[in-house]
Order: structure tokens, then C-alpha cells, then sequence
């Protein structure tokens, strides 16, 4: 890119091509350079004149949001000579390198920035200052690293980052527990305006519009990102991309099983000035999130429940009630589905447990259901923590808990206490039957009931 010619700052090249390979966003754009937390890149600046140390430092100014600063993480300086002192309470600091290849007679350097692996992700500019003077150089997006051991979503398993984060086709599970059948999806999460949908759909979450400092700031914790995911996917509550219904007519829109794909649908969201789209059910908004969360770097997988549980209360029972005669039939919002749509995300839970216990995959769920802290949004819940019971923690366990463990419980109401029931039937074993995603690699389905649940005793 060529800049002013009064400007110290001449030219400079950001080598997208080449960076957007490393950091495996070519897919995305080779127009826009699309970097991953944690890995450097590299940048080479050429100025008017010699480059002379002693005439002071050349001084780089990442930031991202409207009111970033160095405390909350959004703003960072880096300095050529390391000169410049760094605010002790500065988080996420960025570094420069300049490479011995550069010459600094001709004013040409050669540098590599790394932002750090807990910088917040989206969208930063990159500012230059130099013998007074001040110059836009670039803009760019940052996104998360699975890849980098040092990022809370880091996975290991090159075949499972390729699958989770990479592979753009997938097959959502449907049908019966005894009849399964799939549907190919299509994420086309690298589509080129995805950078421009998910940037947008993270500006219009509540959060932001409450507190947008705040809000850009938390975008460093993907357990932060992934709830506000969940909550933007659905259309309640906020400008949410899809609508849902659940019985027709399926009136100024299409049925839900019209769509074969999530990139239709988020670009009609884009155009229509987010505008919901109609309409979805339970495996079109999870394959949507999935969309999104590749996009962001967060590796995710859409997983099908049979004989999923929604139980309103979260106390595990799921009611049915039964009239003694004479007595009418007390309604029950309970339910079982015969199947039920949610993600899973992958990421790190310090904020659960220092030693990883509940680290791994995440229930999400984007579908609206029940609120939670105000909001149509459902988890991160820990699969560990659903397979081990331990329903008191964050966010939302005893709801997801209910999905796959819920008792279905049948009660006799009787007329003469005047409403006092009896339990006359309980099955422990219906709820939350082989639950399935797409395998590594192929096409197969993956039976991941254990990871969920103990085998299950009898009838009581
Ligand atoms: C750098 O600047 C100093 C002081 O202005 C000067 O003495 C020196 O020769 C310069 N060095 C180069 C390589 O231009
Ligand atoms: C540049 O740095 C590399 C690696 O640190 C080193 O091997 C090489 O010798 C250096 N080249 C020059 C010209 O200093
Ligand atoms: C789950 O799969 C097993 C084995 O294929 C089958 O017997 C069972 O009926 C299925 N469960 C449900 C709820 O359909
Ligand atoms: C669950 O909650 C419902 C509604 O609040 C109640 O009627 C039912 O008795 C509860 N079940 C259990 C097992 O506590
Ligand atoms: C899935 O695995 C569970 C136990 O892990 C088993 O009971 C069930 O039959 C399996 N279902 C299918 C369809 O293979």
C-alpha cells in the first residue's frame, strides 16, 4: 500500500497472501488481512528517510473498539527501539520484532507484530508514529488461535482442528432415535462478508449497546464470546439472526427445512439491516452458531439429543399430569422432543476450576427456550460437569442437564385433597438417548451418549 509522499511513512506492505496462509484465514480473504492470536505476522514499513535510532522510536498503536485503552486490553503500543514503557497495568501487549534482514540506511523495516493469545478478537487498527508524525496503516481482525497452545480454545488434534474449525461441510443428525437420519449443512463459515456478518453480530449484542468498552474488552474470553453468540443467533430479545416457529403457516418467510445452508441465511440477515430471518428451528440455529464460531476460531460441532427434555423449571422432573375424573387435566409447559439441536464449543473454564476439570467441550445451545440472566441464550455448560453431575455451576447446567437426564414423571392429581398428586408412573430412561454428531473426518455418525451420560439403571 502506497501512503502519502509527505509523509515519513511511505509504503507499506502487509503481506496478506502470505500471512493469511500462516494463519490459515486465505480461505477468508486474501484482500483483508485475518490474523490468529498468539502467532506473529509480518509487516514491512518503508519510510521517507534513513531510519535512525537515536532519533527516536518508531511507535505502533494497535487498538480496537471506540474507547480503547492499554488497562482493558484494546489498546497496545509497541515501540522500535523497545524504548517505550509499558503501562504496568497494560493487559493483552502486543510485540514487535524487527528483523536483522531490514535496512535501516534505506528506511526499510521489516517487522513482526504478535498480538498476545488472550488479546480480544475483532476488528483493530494499526497507527504508526514517527517524527511527529501520524499515519493510518492498516486494518485488520484478529481472531482465535486453536492453534496456539496458549489459547483458552487450543486443540491439539490437527485432524479435530480440521474438522471443528476448517471443514465448511457438515451433516446435522435428525430424525428418530431409532431412525436416524442426516442432512448435509453447508457453514460456509469462510465466506468473504463473514468477517463484516459475525464483526457486526458482536456490535449488536446488548452488551455492547450497554457498554461497548466493557463489551470489546471481554472479547479476549471465549466463554464470553460463545454465550453472546448464543444469545445473537436467536432473533428474541435482540437483533437476533434467526426467527423462530414452531408450527406453520410459515407466513413471510421459508419453513425452517428450506435451508440447506447457514451463509444464506447470514447474508439476508447482513443485507436486510439485520432484520431477523425467517425461519429457523433448533438445527438451523445450531448449525448457524456453528457457523459463526468456526469463523471466530472457536472450534464447534453440532450435536442432535433424541428424546431431549425442555423442562421449564430445570428440577430435573418433566410433569405430566393426569385427572383423577371428574378433575381437569393441569397444563404442563414440560416436554419432551423427539429430538433437539444444540453446539458444542471447545474451549478452557478457569473460571470454574484451576485444574482443567471442566475443560473441554461446552454446551451451547442458541435455540430460545428459557431465559437466562434476562436473555434467550444457553450456556457454556461443561459436558465433563453434565456427565459428573454437578449441575451448581456456570452457566445454565441444570436446564442442559435436564435435556439429556430429566425423569419423566406421570402424576395423578385427585379431586378429593383438592389437588394433591400422586406419582403413578416415573421412566428415568427415555430422556437424552443417542446423542450424535458428525465424526472427524468422514462422514459417519459419532455416538457421544457416554461422554453425556452413565449407562442408566431400570425403571422405578
Ligand atoms: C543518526 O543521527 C545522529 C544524530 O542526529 C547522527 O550523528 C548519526 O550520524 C545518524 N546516523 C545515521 C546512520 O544516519
Ligand atoms: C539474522 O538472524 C538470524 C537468526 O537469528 C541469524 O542466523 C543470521 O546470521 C542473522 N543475519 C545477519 C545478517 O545478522
Ligand atoms: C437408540 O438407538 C438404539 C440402538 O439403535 C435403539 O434401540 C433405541 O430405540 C434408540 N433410542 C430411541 C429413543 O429411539
Ligand atoms: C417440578 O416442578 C413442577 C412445577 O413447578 C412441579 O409440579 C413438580 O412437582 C416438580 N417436580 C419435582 C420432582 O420436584
Ligand atoms: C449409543 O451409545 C449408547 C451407550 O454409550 C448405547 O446405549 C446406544 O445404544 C448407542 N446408540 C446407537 C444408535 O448406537
Amino acid at each position: 500500500m502506497f501512503l502519502s509522499c509527505l509523509s515519513v511513512f511511505k509504503e507499506v506492505d502487509f503481506h496478506i497472501k502470505s500471512n493469511n496462509l500462516k494463519h490459515r484465514t486465505k480461505e477468508i480473504s486474501n484482500k483483508q488481512l485475518i490474523v490468529r492470536r498468539g502467532q506473529s505476522f509480518s509487516l514491512t514499513i518503508k519510510l521517507s528517510r534513513p531510519f535512525n535510532i537515536t532519533d527516536g522510536p518508531l511507535l505502533l498503536h494497535a487498538s480496537t473498539g471506540m474507547y480503547s485503552s492499554q488497562e482493558r486490553g484494546t489498546a497496545s503500543i509497541m515501540s522500535i527501539p523497545a524504548s517505550v514503557a509499558i503501562s504496568p497495568s497494560a493487559k493483552a501487549v502486543w510485540k514487535v520484532e524487527m528483523d536483522n534482514s531490514s535496512s535501516l540506511e534505506l528506511g526499510i523495516l521489516k517487522l513482526a507484530l504478535t498480538p498476545p493469545a488472550d488479546a480480544p478478537i475483532g476488528e483493530y487498527i494499526l497507527v504508526g508514529h514517527y517524527k511527529g508524525e501520524e499515519q493510518l496503516l492498516a486494518m485488520l481482525v484478529v481472531l482465535f488461535n486453536p492453534w496456539c497452545p496458549e489459547d483458552w480454545v487450543y486443540l491439539p488434534d490437527q485432524e479435530e482442528r480440521q474438522e471443528y474449525v476448517m471443514n465448511e461441510k457438515g451433516k446435522v443428525f435428525q430424525g428418530s432415535g431409532n431412525y436416524i437420519h442426516s442432512m448435509s449443512w453447508d457453514f460456509g463459515q469462510f465466506e468473504e462478508d463473514m468477517v463484516n456478518i459475525c464483526m457486526r453480530l458482536l456490535d449488536l449484542n446488548h452488551k455492547h449497546q450497554k457498554d461497548p468498552a466493557d463489551d470489546v474488552s471481554a472479547r479476549c474470553n471465549p466463554i464470553y464470546v460463545s454465550r453472546v453468540v448464543s444469545a445473537m443467533i436467536n432473533s428474541q430479545d435482540d437483533r437476533g439472526v434467526v426467527q423462530g416457529r414452531w408450527v406453520g403457516p410459515y407466513i413471510g418467510g421459508h419453513t425452517p427445512s428450506h435451508w440447506s445452508g447457514s451463509h444464506a441465511i447470514l447474508r439476508q440477515w447482513l443485507r436486510n439491516g439485520f432484520y431477523p430471518v425467517k425461519y429457523g428451528q433448533c438445527w438451523v440455529f445450531a448449525s448457524v452458531m456453528c457457523s459463526v464460531m468456526r469463523f471466530l476460531g472457536i472450534p464447534c460441532r453440532v450435536i442432535t439429543n433424541y428424546q431431549s427434555a425442555h423442562d421449564v423449571d430445570a428440577n430435573l422432573s418433566i410433569d405430566v399430569y393426569h385427572a383423577d375424573y371428574g378433575v381437569r387435566e393441569k397444563p404442563s409447559r414440560d416436554s419432551v422432543w423427539n429430538y433437539h439441536v444444540w453446539t458444542e464449543g471447545w474451549m478452557k473454564r478457569p473460571d470454574l476450576s484451576e485444574e482443567g476439570k471442566f475443560d473441554g467441550w461446552q454446551v451451547l445451545d442458541p435455540t430460545p427456550q428459557e431465559k437466562s440472566d434476562g436473555v434467550y441464550c444457553c450456556g457454556p455448560a461443561s459436558v465433563k460437569a453434565i456427565l459428573s453431575g454437578e449441575t451448581h455451576i456456570k452457566y445454565d447446567m441444570p436446564f442442559v442437564y435436564a435435556e439429556v437426564n430429566a425423569d419423566c414423571v406421570d402424576w395423578l392429581v385427585s379431586e378429593q385433597t383438592d389437588g394433591t398428586k400422586k406419582k403413578i408412573w416415573a421412566d428415568t430412561k427415555r430422556v437424552g438417548q443417542n446423542i450424535s454428531t458428525k465424526s472427524v473426518g468422514s462422514n459417519k455418525r459419532n455416538n457421544i451418549t457416554s461422554s453425556y451420560k452413565h449407562e442408566e439403571g431400570g425403571f422405578t
